[in-house]
């Protein structure tokens, strides 16, 4: 390993460019794919001494890779956190840091608002270990606060929400998890570091799946957790050398290079949710639009103030239910139905049916998952004909 520029006071899409890497004496442009699951040592001392830490250098890759690393670095500096650690997906990530952070007779505080996998191990996963929780309307401050007990030892959301868009007060969030000794943790997939750094409104842990907006073009899984160097020295660390949710260092090439362009990728995915999220307002069929940005998303003014842009994720409602919505679906020539989102593809997905489908009916109307609602990822397409296509499609629906 040779040279390392320094990072100077670098802006983001400099950073998302160069931050992190690290060259070998072929002194390549693009970062090197280290594809080895094994790291040799030139003895028996030096293997020694790795082990214990005495000197650096990688022993195996379930524990580091120098491409993972140059992904965590570049995650790192991009979100304002001290260190980075990649995972397999999101979800990995998710897991790993609730197992890391929480022990026996711990409790959570959750917005309720939340990936379905997400609930899942809140629910049904984390009370097999004792650990308690308790969901809230992430939107109202008071709930948070009434829900804190002594035991609670961590406060999580998402913000935007999946699928329905719902923004959380993270510096009123964070300052009730900081009132109670409590760490706030963020899954920040819906945005990206592009639009939106957690950890400026006082979160103390940022987590990914990677494999959305980050990767951006629908290829490879992947998360990341960002916290500060004492979680990972505590906790983090240890849990995950020994348990292997690791990324392959192949996908964490690519998401890597895949930052490069993300800061252009999402200013061009808010360009194009914003003009469709505008004519999906304007359809008789359409009875109801989120969008972060738009005057009439309920908490407009708290987006605008968290986030530098509405994102690439438009949710609407057509008239007609659960047989308007498949029509719709089904009817579209160029919009692909899939349940993934963050593509350079435009994908749309029914909640009710799909990923909220494990969901009683009464959770899916407390959360805003109408039969009639669809959830659009929209892509980097033109504009028109995104909305050539979704008008068409209307017609029938
Ligand atoms: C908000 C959010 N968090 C976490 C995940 C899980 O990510 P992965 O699919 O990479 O495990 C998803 C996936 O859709 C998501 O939307």
């Amino acid at each position: 390993m040779t040279t390392r520029k320094k990072p100077g006071k670098w802006k983001k899409r400099t950073l998302a460019v160069r931050a992190g890497q690290v060259r070998t004496p072929f002194q390549e442009t693009s970062e090197a794919l280290f594809l080895t699951s094994g790291y040799a040592y030139e003895d028996a001392e030096e293997a020694e001494a790795r082990f214990k830490g005495e000197i650096a250098g990688y022993q195996y890759s379930r524990f580091g890779n120098p491409t993972v690393s140059i992904f965590e670095e570049r995650m790192a500096a991009l979100e304002g956190a001290q260190v980075g650690r990649a995972t397999a997906t999101g979800m990995a990530a998710v897991t790993a840091t609730f197992m890391a952070a929480l022990k026996t007779g711990d409790h959570v505080v959750a917005a309720r608002a939340m990936f379905g996998s997400c609930l899942h191990v809140v629910e049904q996963i984390l009370p097999r270990f004792g650990i308690q929780s308790t969901l809230v309307d992430g939107e109202d401050a008071a709930a948070w606060e009434k829900a804190m007990r002594p035991q609670t030892r961590m406060l999580f959301l998402e913000t935007p929400s999946n699928p329905t868009l719902s923004i959380v007060d993270m510096k009123a969030v964070a300052k009730i998890a900081g009132k109670n000794g409590a760490l706030l943790v963020v899954d920040n997939a819906f945005a990206s570091p592009a639009l939106q750094r957690p950890m400026e409104f006082g979160a103390h842990i940022v987590v990914h799946s990677s494999t959305k907006y980050i990767d951006g073009q629908g290829r490879a899984l992947g998360g990341m957790i960002l916290c500060d160097q004492k979680f990972l020295d505590d906790h983090l660390q240890v849990f995950l050398r020994n348990t292997g949710p690791s990324i392959s260092p192949f996908n964490a090439w690519l998401h890597l290079k895949s930052l490069e362009t993300l800061d252009i990728r999402m200013k061009a995915h808010c360009e194009n949710a914003g003009r469709l999220a505008d004519f999906l307002g304007t359809q008789r069929k359409v009875t109801r639009v989120l969008y972060p940005f738009r005057p009439d998303h309920p908490q407009h003014n708290l987006a605008r103030a968290q986030m530098e842009g509405g994102g690439g994720v438009v949710a609407f409602e057509v008239a007609g239910g659960k047989a308007a919505a498949f029509r719709l679906a089904n009817a579209l020539g160029l919009i692909d139905i899939s349940n993934n989102l963050g593509d350079t593809k435009s994908l749309i997905t029914h909640p009710a049916t799909t990923t909220h489908q494990k969901l009683t009916e009464e959770a899916r109307a407390v959360l805003g998952v109408t039969p009639g609602l669809l959830r659009l990822s929209v892509g980097l397409e033109d504009g028109d004909d995104l909305c050539d296509d979704l008008e068409q499609a209307l017609k029938v629906a």
